[in-house]
């Protein structure tokens, strides 16, 4: 079986010495990596059916342009993959009113892991009914409001919790339903997992020495909370659902033994998130209905051989809805170019944003793919890396890339695929404010988060409040 130690990694990180060869057209969009309505005109990228300079004009750069028709293609895919199979959107790719309208609309639920991230979807009028809690450690505030609001679920994820919970929603005379997180010891990324007996890592409650079931009983034991099911997630940008296999496999062992003990069916499945995308070439995600079909006949399977009735399944994906429905464009402010050892040349090509607004490829390695976007060019592709404005070296878009050789400040690049984790992973790292995101949709764009300014900056520093 093929692994790598767990750990923080998200992606695969490029040996040093990776070059990828030059495409074959420098100018070319890849239609399984863009959004669905990106194309070129006259040489000139439009999203959503408005180009891209004209966006870049309007509302400034860097921006996050997201195709809403594209989102909520992913998302209706989700949904009509399979009806025995509930979809929660995971907020922590990407949350804002509009987004947890839209999610709503399409008859997703949603999955947010904070207090904060709850506060935007009741906001936005999200149905609390389908609205699942997660978190390792929520507050004691967070566990109230989400009871007060009468939430759908809520993912408990320690006994201190169950125990906190049970008390909360006691005094509020409420029965919460909850499912009961478990670590199934399955690390899962691109094509690789790792499955050992136990996990070393802070999220859930393990199956190893009946942990895992003594959470179960006491939820079953308590008056104030109400069983609906088991939860596991194994990981991120998941190709292959042989990890799926393994966990679920498991977790329905688990629901063999609630039964056996307390006997009890437990009523759902969640199989977490984690499916991926195409960030590259040669990425190759399953459709939604093949992914889901996939993990249904998996529990229908290990169901069948432990005797048991088939739960409701649920899934949880965050990046496979909103990842590749948006684009970060950006305006070159510098092209440098430096002699490799060895020889070759790399440009490097300064953009107006970088780790601020997509920490990913500092962070795990994230591989990219970009272009630039206001004309076509018939120079011969330059091997480049992007990077960003920052005062740190590592502050780095994307790695490698092959962009035309007559690169220039003022063009415009976009990077693909940049829906998930980077908005909402976006800091003010260097006080530099972070992008807005518009939402762009039959020939016209709206901004659904605007741009941070220097006055918000200035705003959160107590001697330099105007208002105080
Ligand atoms: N459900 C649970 C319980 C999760 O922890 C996560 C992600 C998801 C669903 C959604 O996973 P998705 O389908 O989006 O992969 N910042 C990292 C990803 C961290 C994911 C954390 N949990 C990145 O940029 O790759």
């Amino acid at each position: 079986m093929p692994a790598h130690p767990a750990g923080p990694r998200h992606a695969d990180v490029l040996p040093e010495a990776h070059l990828t060869p030059p495409p074959v057209d420098v100018n070319a969009l890849d239609a399984s990596i863009w959004p669905a309505s990106v194309r070129r005109v006259d040489g000139v990228v439009h999203l959503g059916g408005v180009a891209v300079p004209q966006l870049a004009r309007e509302h400034g750069t860097p921006a996050f342009l997201l195709d809403e028709d594209d989102l909520r293609q992913r998302a209706r895919a989700y949904v009509a993959a399979n009806s025995g199979v509930s979809v929660y959107y995971a907020g922590k790719a990407f949350l804002c009113a509009a987004v947890a309208r839209w999610i709503a609309d399409e008859g997703l639920g949603l999955d947010v892991c904070t207090g904060g991230e709850l506060a935007v979807a009741l906001a936005a009028g999200f149905p609390p009914a389908r609205i699942g809690v997660h978190g390792n450690n929520k507050s004691r505030a967070e566990l109230q409001r989400a009871v007060d609001a009468r939430v759908g679920h809520i993912v408990v994820d320690s006994f201190d919790e169950i125990a906190r919970l049970a008390e909360i929603a006691a005094a509020a005379g409420v029965r919460q339903r909850v499912l009961v997180r478990v670590t199934v010891g399955v690390e899962a990324h691109t094509h690789e997992f790792i499955a050992t007996a136990h996990e070393d890592q802070k999220f859930g409650f393990s199956l190893r020495e009946g942990v895992a079931a003594q959470a179960v009983a006491e939820v079953i034991a308590s008056d104030a909370l109400e069983f609906g099911g088991l939860h596991s997630h194994i990981g991120s940008q998941i190709f292959d659902t042989a990890g799926f296999e393994v966990a679920a496999h498991r977790v329905v062992a688990l629901a063999a033994a609630i039964r056996d003990t307390h006997g009890v069916a437990v009523p759902e499945i969640n199989l977490g998130g984690g499916l991926g995308i195409a960030y590259v070439a040669g990425d190759d995600p399953e459709t939604p209905k093949q992914t889901v079909d996939r993990l249904l006949a998996i529990v229908e399977r290990e169901c069948a051989a432990a005797g048991l009735p088939v739960p409701r399944i649920a899934v949880e994906p965050g990046r496979a809805i909103v990842g590749p429905s948006a684009i970060t464009v950006y305006e070159i402010g510098t092209v440098k170019q430096v002699t490799l050892d060895g020889g070759a040349t790399r440009y490097y090509v300064s953009v107006d944003g970088g780790m601020s607004d997509n920490i990913r490829t500092a962070l795990y390695g994230a591989e990219y793919t970009c272009a630039l976007v206001n004309r076509v060019s018939t120079a011969p592709p330059a091997l480049s890396r992007v990077v960003g404005k920052h005062c740190e070296s590592g502050d780095i878009v994307v790695r490698d890339t092959w962009l035309p050789s007559d690169v220039q400040p003022g063009d415009l690049l976009a990077v693909a695929a940049t829906g998930a984790y980077c908005r909402s992973m976006a800091s003010n790292y260097n006080y530099v404010p972070r992008p807005p995101v518009v939402a762009v949709r039959d020939g016209s764009s709206r901004v659904i988060v605007r741009r941070e300014t220097e006055a918000d900056l200035l705003r959160l520093d107590a001697e330099l409040d105007p208002t105080r």
